[in-house]
Formats: structure tokens, sequence, C-alpha cells
């Protein structure tokens, strides 16, 4: 995925990513991004969408919900609100409701995930999916979704978080310049995300293939 601003266009999103840089480069990739990055990261989607599903409430927010891959693993009695920046990729998430016919869809809005205009305690649940390592401040998006969520309700996450130590902190780290390829930041650090207050409660489940991405969930 690329930024936008970088004239040699990398391949993978970036945590200093603004909000235009975030449409222009999703703009480029929505045609083809089902198929570049639809593979690998499916478990993690289909980990989280189940979480998601055995959890009280049926009012969710989906952030950074793209052309909707997950969109179809929510169980009926849901009624999802997905949002995304990049009107391109809400376009592809459109035609998937319409064509899979997910009524349990209720809206695919343009909004900011780290200032969505929601009135507080509006949902019961809110998911990201590997978008916390895109938006240009991934606690201000944790801090929004605390807001939009009611107290009692669920955070989660599914991403890549990077190893602090062992054998996977080197192994990211000679991935690292194969990040563009690979379409993730093996070096996303889950700090950038969980101030150390939050780190404690936070529920964290690895995710295959390998363990390589990780299910965050929090009590709000
Ligand atoms: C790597 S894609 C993940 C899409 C989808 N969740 C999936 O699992 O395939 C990241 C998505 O987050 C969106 N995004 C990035 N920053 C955002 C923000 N601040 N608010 C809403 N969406 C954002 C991008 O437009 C893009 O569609």
């Amino acid at each position: 995925m690329p930024h936008a601003s970088d004239s040699r266009q990398p391949l993978v999103p970036h945590t200093a990513l603004d909000a235009d840089s975030v449409r222009n480069a999703y703009r480029r990739w929505a045609s083809v991004y089902d198929l570049v990055f639809g593979g690998i990261s499916g478990w993690g989607r289909r980990r989280a969408a189940f979480e998601v599903n055995r959890l009280p409430g049926t009012r969710v927010l989906e952030v950074g919900v793209g052309t909707g891959l997950a969109l179809p693993y929510y169980a009926p009695d849901k009624r999802i609100t997905g949002i995304d920046l990049s009107v391109d990729m809400l376009d592809r998430a459109r035609a998937r409701v319409a064509t899979d016919g997910l009524s349990n869809v209720e809206d695919l809005l343009e909004l900011d995930a780290e200032n969505t205009g929601f009135a507080a305690g509006r949902f019961d649940i809110a998911v990201g999916m590997f978008v916390a390592s895109v938006v240009p401040n991934p606690r201000r998006l944790l801090a929004e979704l605390r807001r939009v969520v009611r107290p009692g309700g669920h955070i989660l996450f599914v991403n890549h978080f990077a190893a602090k130590d062992g054998p996977r902190w080197w192994v990211e780290r000679a991935m690292a310049p194969a990040s563009r390829a690979l379409g993730w930041h093996p070096d996303f650090a889950i700090d950038a995300l969980f101030a150390p207050a939050d780190a404690a409660s936070v529920q964290l489940t690895a995710v295959p293939p390998f363990g390589l991405f990780t299910l965050a969930k929090l009590h709000n």
C-alpha cells in the first residue's frame, strides 16, 4: 500500500500518512486490494469477526472497513456500520454488500476513524482490522473508539505487531526490507496503539498463520 507523497510509491501503509495521503494511496490500491492483500490476512478477519459475533450487543462499528472483506463474516443479528476515509475502497464494500445481499450492513460511511462524529456510546462493539498501523495517530483512534463504544462494550483490533524480542524480532528485522511486497509493517509496535495504562487490560491472542497477527480485545 503506497505512500502518496512519496514519488517512489512504496507499497506499505505508513503510520505517518495523513488523511489525504491515505485517500490517494487507497485510490490506487482499491481495484487490486482484495487480490494482493486479501489472502494471508483472511485468518485475522475471520477470527476478529468470530469474536465480535460472540460478544453481547448488536451495534457494531468497523473502522477502516476497506473493501469490506470482513463483512460477510458477521452474524445476521449484528448491525454493522462500516467507515473508511477512502471512497474508492468504500465503493468496493458497497458493491460487496449488494452482491452478497448483506442485509445486516446498515451503513458504509466516508468518515475519519480518529474523529467520527458519532454520539458517545453509540456502539456496543468497535473493531479495526489491519487499520491501526495505517491511521496517522493510533492512540487517537483508540481514544475515539473508547468514546463511541458504550461503557462495558468491547473494542477489538487485529493487526501485525512487532515482536519485542526473541527469534521473531530477528525475523521481522530481516523481513522489514520486504515490507513493501508483504503489505504490512513488520515493525509496527503495539505500544504505538496502547498506552501503558491500556496494556494491562488488553487481552492478546495470536492468530494464524504462525501467530503473525494478533487479536487485541479491550473491555471498555
Ligand atoms: C490495510 S487497509 C484494511 C482494510 C480492511 N480493514 C481489511 O481488513 O482489508 C486500511 C484501511 O483503513 C483505511 N483508513 C486509514 N486511515 C483511516 C482513518 N483515519 N479513518 C478511516 N479509515 C482509514 C484505509 O482507507 C484502508 O481502507
